[in-house]
């Protein structure tokens, strides 16, 4: 199949395109399209067999569930007929945002979408395409990212069509994602509301909003956790990544070590730093690709440039990255995810 390109302005998106993505959708076929946080891989949350064309498509293991995505509070009554309590603030504070909320599925919503839990997850994004998507198809968008399994998320076409081009039916392309880091995930169906999985809306931001809110100890310890899909080896580029922390001055020092170890090897090095301390590595280290992930006091800017970096090193068949390390607060939290996630080792200096 030929994958169709569809260019969009991010910001006013033309109609007819998103009518031609709509129909698509519609006739249950795969569309991917941008959100706020990275892109998506779209099908009718309500037609069981263009739901299976999703998990083909990315080679997605059959037990983690789907990200249903809707455009209107309304229609949360598709896919839910029960708002657990602190369900309707998070919504209006939150939403449209990078806030996903699982909650008790509605039976009218296929059990492949859940991969067989009671449970559904459900977010509004908040991207003027993904929303007319939403609307021109009139249907609930069961949408997880549009990466091949295992891979970094997308946050541009491009990124999409090298995973999934032949596989899919089109891609909407509106540009690089603002986020750059998937929604946090949110599970309202237990005593007391568990983060499954950091994301865009930081945990300081919940607390906001929630008496009590738990994290998965999951992803701190390494036991099961909870959202099905964070058990998976994920975010990984092909090269190995070695995440480095400690005190500032300690890290570069660090990495500068690994980099000239590395090098005697022969190994081809990529180092994803601060960009304070580009200078220092350009002058000392040992590298064939140096990246600045924004100022060091920004994880905003390195949780932006994160998945683009990663798939950067994969292009220039690098073979080790080392990667410095930022402090777990705010979107900081989500970014150490990911970059653990992704990591062979991580080394405290
Ligand atoms: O930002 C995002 O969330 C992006 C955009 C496209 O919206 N989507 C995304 O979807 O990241 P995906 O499929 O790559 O990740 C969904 C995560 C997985 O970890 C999955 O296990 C978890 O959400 N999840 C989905 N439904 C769940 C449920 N009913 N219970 C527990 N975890 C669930
Ligand atoms: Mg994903």
């Amino acid at each position: 199949m030929k994958t169709k390109l569809i260019r969009v302005r991010p910001d006013v998106p033309d109609i007819n395109k998103l009518s031609q993505a709509a129909k698509i959708i519609k006739k249950g076929g795969l569309v991917a399209f941008p959100t706020e946080t990275v892109y998506g891989l779209g099908a009718n949350a309500l037609n069981e067999k263009a739901l299976r064309k999703i998990f083909w498509a990315k080679g997605r293991p059959a037990d983690n569930p789907l990200i249903v995505h809707i455009s209107r509070f309304r229609d949360i009554r598709l896919i839910t007929n029960y708002l657990p309590v602190g369900a309707k603030e998070l919504m209006k504070r939150f939403w449209p945002g990078p806030l996903t909320l699982v909650l008790p599925r509605h039976p009218r919503v296929p059990g492949i979408v859940s991969a067989g839990l009671n449970t559904v997850a459900v977010r509004m994004p908040d991207h003027p395409v993904a929303r007319g998507l939403i609307r021109a198809s009139k249907l609930p968008i069961a949408a997880p990212s549009a990466n091949l399994s295992g891979k970094p998320s997308p946050t541009l076409a491009s990124h999409v069509l090298k995973d999934l081009a032949g596989k899919i039916d089109a891609v909407l392309d509106g540009g690089k994602c603002d986020v750059g880091v998937e929604s946090t995930v949110l599970d309202l169906t237990g005593e007391t509301p568990l983060v499954l999985r950091p994301g865009g809306v930081t945990l300081e931001q919940l607390k906001e909003v929630l008496s009590k809110v738990s994290i998965d100890p999951a992803f701190e310890t390494g036991s099961a956790p909870k959202a099905p899909g964070m058990k998976y080896t994920h975010y990984a580029p092909n090269g190995d990544l070695i995440l480095v922390s400690g005190e500032d001055e300690a890290v570069q020092q660090g990495i500068i070590r690994l980099s000239q170890d590395y090098g005697q090897k022969n190994l081809s090095i990529a180092i994803l730093s601060a960009e304070e301390h580009l200078f220092k590595y350009k002058q000392e280290a040992k590298h064939q690709l140096l990246m600045s992930l924004g100022p060091a006091k920004s994880p905003e800017v390195a949780a932006n440039r994160l998945y683009d970096a990663l798939r950067q090193c994969d292009q220039q068949k690098i073979s080790v990255i080392l990667c410095e390390a930022y402090p777990k607060t705010g979107i900081g939290m989500a970014l150490m995810n990911r970059l653990e996630k992704a990591a062979l080792e991580v080394i405290n200096v």
